[in-house]
């Protein structure tokens, strides 16, 4: 429970047969993050924090659960998730079932109308407090509209002087809104159809054109414009990662994912590999998710002597699930031995292959000083960026 008096139910278990994706449309990609994160997102930036009601399609709840809990950080407890239904109408229904009993004003929401400022949904709030009625946001008609007969010729002119169109959140007082959904005698397109069939009062506040809905190819390439628009660099964020293993002679040598055979062993609680550790804290480091020890635990037993390429592809993962892509890592190797050069490209290829993007490797001594110069250890840098 969550004391909230608003509740926001965030519809998106369409399919998006106009679209014409693989996934269902609240789960297709726009700049590395999913239409469903996006709305959620603007949801979360809300002042006043509200129960938030995610209506997901029944074969993808629990993606649609890790990537809502994500969003929402420390307000998880804020979230509910439910599966959705056949039509719109069904998938609010489902909403509705879930309000906190605390709740008295609820707002609809069209994930699909992912970029929604947090302004929009303010303003539909206050308006249904100061009112008491039901709120929808609206924005001129901006063509000349037509109306036809049933043979596809034109009948006559609509003046569009009093026409809106008409978009999301929609506001309502609760106990009205679930007395009109339980009158509801057919399918409706939206929730004030539901409210107005069942007599109750509907008014329109201005909506703004970023609340577009996204239906079709073209208002997804749209979103994608406007993504990058906003933040052409905004998304990118490097990282840090250094790692510094001593010699120890009764071990093999594990570097940069290579054995090296006839070559003294690394000491450390895995294999001690400097280089893979390195750009794992790197990666990390960039995706803001912490270091290495602190995921994957150096006093862990499943790690002992585990080689670089299991906490890589591990990292790898971390980092892709937290939404980011990984541009490229370089990594430099600091020590006298063993040789990198005859196998640098080697090296680069398979650390390339593990983290699946370019790694460039680097090699360097210290001129003789420090406990690399002296020949007690192996240093790795390592830096990587991202992308969001
Ligand atoms: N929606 C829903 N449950 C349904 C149908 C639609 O939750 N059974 C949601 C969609 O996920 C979307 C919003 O209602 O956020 C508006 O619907 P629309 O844009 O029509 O999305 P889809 O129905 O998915 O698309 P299409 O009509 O092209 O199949
Ligand atoms: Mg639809």
């Amino acid at each position: 429970m969550t004391g909230s008096t608003v509740a926001i139910i965030v519809v998106a278990a369409g399919s998006g047969t106009r679209l014409g994706e693989p996934e269902p449309k609240a789960l297709v990609s726009i700049g590395g993050q999913t239409i469903l994160e996006h709305a959620l997102t603007r949801v979360f930036s809300l002042a006043d924090a509200a129960q938030v009601i995610v209506v997901a399609p029944a074969a993808r709840l629990d993606d649609a659960r890790a990537l809502a809990l994500r969003i929402a950080g420390a307000a998880a407890d804020h979230v509910t998730v439910v599966a959705g239904g056949d039509t719109r109408q069904q998938s609010v229904e489902a909403g509705l079932a879930v309000l906190e009993p605390t709740v008295d004003v609820v707002l609809v929401h069209d994930s699909a109308r992912s970029f929604t400022p947090a302004s929009q949904f303010e303003a539909v709030i206050s308006a249904v407090r100061s009112t008491g009625g039901g709120i929808i946001p609206g924005l001129a008609v901006a063509d000349t509209i037509k109306q036809l007969d049933w043979t596809g010729a034109v009948e006559r002119t609509v003046d569009r002087s009093q026409l809106v169109a008409v978009q999301t959140p929609q506001g309502f007082p609760r106990a009205a809104l679930i007395d009109a959904y339980a009158r509801a005698a057919e399918d409706y397109t939206d929730d004030a159809a539901v409210f107005a069939a069942a007599g109750l009062p509907v008014t329109v506040v201005d909506g703004d054109p970023l609340a577009f809905k996204i239906t079709t190819q073209w208002d997804l390439r749209r979103a994608e414009s406007i993504l990058g628009e906003a933040a052409p660099t905004a998304t990118l964020r490097t990282g840090i990662g250094i790692d510094v293993h001593g010699f120890d002679a009764a071990q093999p040598l594990w570097l940069g994912g290579l054995h090296w055979p006839d070559e003294e062993g690394l000491a450390g609680h895995s294999d001690g590999d400097a280089v893979a550790h390195a750009v794992c804290d790197a990666l990390l480091s960039a995706a803001g998710l912490g270091d290495i020890g602190g995921n994957f635990g150096t006093s862990d037993p499943r790690y002992a002597g585990a080689h670089g390429d299991v906490f890589v592809c591990a990292t790898v993962r971390l980092v892709t699930e937290a939404g980011f892509s990984i541009e490229n890592v370089a990594v430099q190797i600091v020590g006298n031995r063993p040789k990198i050069a005859p196998r640098r490209t080697l090296m680069e290829d398979r650390m390339s292959a593990l983290v699946g993007s370019p790694v460039s490797v680097s090699a360097t001594t210290t001129d003789g000083l420090g406990f690399t110069g002296r020949g007690e250890g192996v240093t790795a840098i390592a830096t990587a960026l991202l992308r969001r």
